[in-house]
């Protein structure tokens, strides 16, 4: 048996302005997806998931993957989160040239289903990263994030970027700018997250936010100062002593700097009132700063306090599901 898992994701700065070429810094958070595998005789697959959503379910779902039509037809969550796991397991025996290799997959994932933060990457890497161990062909860590891009390439119809991946395979803070996705050093940020239980629609707002941008120039402007406002951060983190508590000074100029990339993103009609009555409880409670994190419609918030208030005055927001304490994740993609 092989047990690997990866870290969930929020954007501390430049989602939506990262699809024109700018660059966005997602930091991996301490909740995490787990994968266990054990490898089978025939060729199926046989998946079981516990917990996939905070609320918690199990399922068992048995099917080939590929083109087999008798494969069971699960509720609609678990249905995306299958679609998942088959193209982790697609990559994982094209990686191991095992066309024919079965599984038996056990997923576990602390990680809120489709809220903005990077669920179905941490399951396909940690998925990935099991079964190709499972198969005796670990891969090293930048082609187990581009494969497990790929796969999240194919269940979103083309529409992914290599943050997700990257950040949950790599761990801690990173910058992607188009292809270009690399590490950055980061203090411990203490991350507030709220959820309010649903998601937008990813590629809605995306494409809502690309007719604004040929609409209005002063759209297109706004995604170019949300990259000003990415690249003031990276200056600020660059600054910051890695893996040490950030100093009260650098939280206030980072927790800024959030608010301000809220305001850009709210501008361009991706925030929600969920999200905007999280964000201001968390600020009034006393955070540095506060943003919506990911495509924005719906899902989570993330703030940045070392302080429990904001975490409880999220938690009596009306149409705050639950609120969490998330530190930074180090460690990207480990062996359990
Ligand atoms: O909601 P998430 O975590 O999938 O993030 C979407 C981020 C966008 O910049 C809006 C789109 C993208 O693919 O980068």
């Amino acid at each position: 048996m092989t047990v690997s898992s990866a870290p969930g994701k929020v954007y501390l700065f430049g989602e939506h302005a990262v699809v024109y070429g700018e660059p966005a810094v997602p930091c991996a958070i301490e909740r995490r997806a787990t994968v266990e595998v054990v490898p089978r005789e025939d060729d199926h697959v046989r998946v079981r998931a516990d917990d996939l959503s905070l609320n918690g379910f199990t399922v068992e779902y048995e099917g080939r993957t590929g083109d087999d039509p008798d494969v069971d037809v699960p509720r609609p969550l678990v249905e995306a989160a299958m679609g998942y796991i088959d193209a982790a397991v697609r990559q994982a025996r094209a990686a191991a040239e095992a066309p024919a290799a079965g599984f038996d997959i056990t997923v576990r994932s602390e990680i809120p289903l489709g809220g903005g933060l990077g669920s179905s990457a941490a399951v396909v890497v940690a998925g990935i990263d099991a079964a190709t161990r499972a198969l005796g062909e670990p891969l090293e860590k930048r082609e187990l994030a581009d494969r497990a891009y790929r796969a999240e390439f194919e269940v979103q119809d083309g529409q992914a970027s290599r943050a997700d991946t990257f950040c949950s395979t790599m761990g801690g803070a990173v910058r992607v700018e188009g292809d270009d996705c690399r590490t950055i050093e980061a203090p411990n940020l203490p991350f507030v997250i709220g959820f309010d239980g649903g998601a937008g629609e990813t590629g809605e707002l995306v494409s809502g936010v690309r007719e604004l941008r040929e609409r209005y120039d002063f759209a297109a402007e706004t995604l170019a100062t949300i990259g000003d406002v990415v690249r003031n951060g990276e200056a600020l983190l660059s600054e910051a002593i890695p893996e040490t508590d950030p100093s009260p000074e650098l939280l206030a100029d980072l927790g800024d700097l959030m608010d301000f990339n809220h305001g850009l993103l709210s501008a361009l009609g991706v925030s929600a009132r969920s999200l905007d009555e999280m964000v201001w409880a968390a600020r009034e409670a006393g955070a540095h700063g506060a943003k919506l994190t990911g495509a924005g419609g719906g899902g989570c918030i993330v703030a940045l306090d070392r302080t429990p208030e904001s975490r409880t005055a999220l938690e009596f927001t009306p149409g705050c599901q639950r609120a969490f304490r998330a530190e930074l994740a180090t460690e990207g993609v480990r062996v359990e």
